[in-house]
């Protein structure tokens, strides 16, 4: 039995990295931290820790939350806030914040200040307040290939971007034909200031983006994105070259894995009926 474990572990091991590469949740779109930082040991680190597992705890049953942790003096206060996307369950918006807190931590080791946008979650933390306050500056903009004026498609693309606009709530979808819409505020947005935030990103994303096949349009506290069938999806794995690599590389290392895998049962069966022919706790597996 005890064979067994290895090729168990490596068919384990490559089914968990499919599913955290097939699933996009995770997928880091952008980051970044604040120059000051603060000092290892201080009160700072340790309201930042609290902060950061409470979001964390959070997000294991709310899709947005906001705490600010009250340190002994006023520079030791320290905000922070995360915001699931509107359509995934709460397990996945757990599973994105605590990628995401990872990622911060990684990314914004001593800083005072972080934010990190994962495709499937926002999480932002800092010692001044930005909770409640809309933040319309652009952080990342992309746009994709312009292929030829289609001014068809660009007219579905502008409908879909107005029913994103008509449509109400913090997450909004929309699609017609060939192009595929999606929007969505911070929760500390009201309702006026998300409608506000969205109208300007999608302003942007026509003036800047014009005919692209693709735009994707965060600001501080909304992004809007559209999509053309046949474009990609998530522009970030087919935009740069070294990811489709780096995605050719993968697959190569699973088919790799899992050959070697099934070698190893091979192997087992076979040395199980050479050695002890008598052996029929096999069958029971
Ligand atoms: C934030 O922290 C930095 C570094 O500790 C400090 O210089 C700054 O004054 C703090 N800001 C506020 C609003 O407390
Ligand atoms: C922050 O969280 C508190 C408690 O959950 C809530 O009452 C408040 O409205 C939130 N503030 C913002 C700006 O979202």
């Amino acid at each position: 039995m005890a064979l067994f474990s290895l090729p168990t572990f490596f068919l384990s091991l490559a089914v968990v990295l499919i599913s955290s590469h097939s699933s996009s949740i995770d997928t880091f779109v952008y980051g970044g931290c604040t120059q000051q930082t603060y000092e290892p040991n201080s009160p700072y680190e340790s309201n930042l820790n609290s902060l950061l597992t409470s979001l964390v705890n959070s997000a294991t049953f709310s899709s947005y939350n906001n705490f600010t942790i009250m340190g002994s003096t006023p520079q030791d206060v320290i905000y922070g806030l995360y915001q699931c996307r509107g359509d995934l369950s709460v397990p996945d918006c757990s599973t994105c914040v605590a990628s995401s807190v990872s990622q911060l931590g990684t990314l914004c080791s001593r800083a005072c200040g972080g934010a990190v946008q994962l495709q499937g979650c926002y999480v932002k933390y800092d010692n001044t307040t930005f909770l409640g306050v809309e933040d319309t500056s652009v952080v990342l903009k992309k746009c994709g290939p312009s292929v030829g004026y289609d001014g068809e498609t660009m007219g579905v693309r502008d409908t879909v971007m107005a029913s994103l606009l008509s449509g109400g709530g913090l997450y909004r979808v929309s699609g017609a034909e060939e192009v595929q819409g999606v929007a969505q505020c911070v929760g500390d947005l009201s309702g006026e200031e998300c409608q506000d935030c969205l109208s300007e990103a999608i302003k942007r994303l026509k003036s800047d983006c014009g005919v692209a096949v693709y735009g994707d349009m965060y600001l501080g506290k909304c992004y809007a994105r559209y999509s053309t069938k046949g474009s990609p999806s998530n522009s970030q794995a087919q935009n740069d070259n070294s990811s489709n690599g780096a995605q050719k590389a993968f697959a190569i290392v699973i088919g790799l894995l899992a050959g070697v895998a099934l070698l190893i049962i091979f192997l087992t069966f076979l040395r199980r009926f050479c050695e002890e022919p008598e052996a029929n706790n096999l069958v029971a597996i």
